[in-house]
């Protein structure tokens, strides 16, 4: 796909692409919106490299892209509440967004879209991995595709097979950010297909992990997760993969509905700092 308002880098074969050239206060430049929500379909993952965003800056320009929705468990910025500050300091040794996962599935309608804003980086360290879902879905076999086409996962919120506790024991240890409503995990679950169709590419992508996805429906926890863990670890074959590096003013927007993230957590010693809001709820079909 060629662009005529923006340089498009590839990150690796399987996703991903940096984005160079582009300004995204010029909120009048349609042309400009239109070629990076097409970048966007095409990299799944768009790293918009050199800006210079205040927290408004960021949610007008995440804005063009839908509206706007809460992060459940962490409390947002006084006057942008949907937007959450993703901190690590230097004393802190677990981060946010540690291992595989789209974002917040346990809801009814979860984010299609997220953007993340580097304001503060560590030399070095502290990337975040990106998966191709549709890939990691193509890539299955006939059998097993046709096994999972059709079924249904149950979400949750609690972490309860993530490696290193639950939820409220988790956020408890990330101590720099500002955590909230934990205790209440447990009552964020959601029924969602783990093979989505992309409302607007038609491609289907598979929508599964660890980290969120309990079991299949008509299935126990015992039958499915040992289904689940081998989908979870086929989705982080590296072939399908990028590595994103970051550096202040890099503002990322990725597609949960057809990818998956985890942010490295390399950098003990060293100050992270990162701004996130996500956008246009819509429920996976
Ligand atoms: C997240 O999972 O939303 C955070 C990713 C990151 O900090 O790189």
């Amino acid at each position: 796909m060629s662009y005529k308002t923006l340089e498009a880098r590839s990150l690796s074969g399987g996703l991903g692409a940096e984005i160079y050239g582009t300004n995204l206060k010029d909120h009048g430049n349609a042309e400009l919106w239109d070629e990076l929500q097409r970048a966007l379909l095409e990299f799944k993952v768009i790293a918009v490299r050199g800006q210079s965003l205040s927290p408004i800056e960021q949610r007008d320009a995440a804005r063009l892209f839908g509206e706007p929705n809460y992060y459940p468990f962490a409390q947002g910025l006084p006057d942008i509440p949907q937007m959450t500050l993703v901190v690590k300091e230097p004393h802190d040794r677990r981060n946010f967004g540690n291992g595989w996962h789209s974002d917040t599935p346990y809801l009814a309608e979860p984010p299609a879209i997220t953007t993340l804003y580097a304001v503060e980086t560590p030399a070095r360290g502290g990337d975040t991995l990106f998966t191709n879902m549709q890939m990691a879905y193509e890539e299955l076999s006939t059998g097993l595709r046709q096994l999972i086409n059709g079924v249904t996962g149950v979400f949750s919120a609690s972490l309860k097979y993530r490696p290193g506790g639950n939820r409220q024991e988790h956020h408890a240890k990330i101590k720099s950010m500002p955590v909230t409503n934990t205790e209440n995990a447990d009552r964020y679950e959601s029924r969602h297909p783990i093979v989505r169709t992309h409302p607007q590419t038609g491609d289907k992508a598979l929508y599964c992990s660890m980290a969120h996805t309990l079991h299949f429906e008509h299935m126990t926890e015992r039958e499915s997760q040992p289904i689940i863990k081998m989908l979870y670890e086929h989705a982080a074959t590296p072939e399908f993969t990028c590595r994103l590096r970051w550096e202040p003013g890099t503002m990322t927007f990725w597609d949960n509905r057809c990818t998956m993230h985890n942010a490295i957590n390399d950098y003990h010693g060293a100050r992270r700092e990162m701004r996130r809001l996500t956008v246009r709820p819509e429920k996976p079909v």
